[in-house]
């Protein structure tokens, strides 16, 4: 059964660590590039989360722009509002990809990076999306497939126990296969596909997949129904292997820009 984690000031933290990796910070260009905002631009990020992305759009769209972040964690806004205190541009409330406080056509574009994969009702939210943005508005949107996943391990059977208790902290873990057909039965325009790959070939405490570990193990001892032991020696093999030089780590983000369609 699915158990998507309550993003508590403990577990808001342990996000806000994991993104600023340099990994995190690569994939922030990478979905600013794809975006191209302009200055003076209206700009949604739903699922703000520690407000990374939602400072990198307020410096683009500028003081003559707005930057509103939505997420429904009230320990992830405190965070995002902290990071962008100092840019009156920005604008931050509580609330749900599935029912935005925003007006209909409020927006230019919107960015949702790992979001939707959270979300079980994705028809829902992307009607809601397309009601926020103007016509001819623009999306990013940004998610993970975890069967793009590549992570060393001496004990296979013992990581796909583990990993599959992870699977479960989301809605959907492969909502990227199947999302270009759900935009364009929601009515967008896709324009754009592409892939961001995050490749960890040492084991670095500053990388993402070793941040990851302290988001993952509390997890999965907490929802996983797997002895607590079983876990910790999982995550303790890793160190190991990464002492040896046989460390590996890789997984996949697919990224889409979709459009709503201009008014005929
Ligand atoms: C992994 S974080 C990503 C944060 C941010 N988008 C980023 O890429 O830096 C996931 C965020 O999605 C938010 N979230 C989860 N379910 C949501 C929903 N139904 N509507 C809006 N946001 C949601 C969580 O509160 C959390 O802040």
């Amino acid at each position: 059964m699915n158990q998507p984690p309550k993003f508590d000031e403990k577990t808001a933290r342990r996000v806000e660590d994991v993104y600023s990796s340099v990994d995190e910070e690569d994939q922030r260009n990478f979905v600013m590039n794809a975006l191209g905002a302009s200055p003076g631009e209206r700009i949604i990020d739903i699922g703000s989360g520690p407000g990374y992305v939602l400072r990198d759009i307020a410096g683009a769209v500028g003081p003559a722009g707005r930057a509103v972040g939505v997420d429904p964690s009230e320990a992830m806004i405190d965070l995002a509002r902290k990071r962008c205190a100092d840019l009156k541009q920005v604008a931050l409330s509580e609330g749900d990809a599935l029912a935005l406080p925003a007006d209909e056509g409020e927006f230019d574009a919107a960015v949702i990076t790992q979001v939707y994969e959270y979300v079980a009702d994705i028809a829902a939210a992307l009607s809601e999306l397309r009601r926020v943005l103007r016509p001819g508005g623009r999306a990013v949107i940004l998610d993970t497939d975890w069967d793009s996943l590549v992570w060393s391990a001496r004990d296979g059977e013992r990581a796909a126990r583990i990993l599959k208790a992870w699977d479960s902290h989301l809605a959907d873990p492969h909502l990227p296969r199947t999302l270009s057909a759900r935009l364009r039965g929601a009515g967008f325009e896709v324009e754009r596909r592409d892939v961001f790959p995050f490749l960890n070939a040492e084991y670095d405490p500053e990388c993402y997949s070793c941040r990851m570990l302290n988001i993952i193990v509390p997890f999965v001892i907490r929802y996983g129904d797997l002895p607590k032991q079983e876990v910790k020696a999982w995550a303790g093999e890793l160190e190991e292997l990464g002492r040896e030089g046989k460390y590996f780590f890789s997984l996949n983000r697919y990224l889409f820009v979709c459009r709503n369609p201009a008014e005929a």
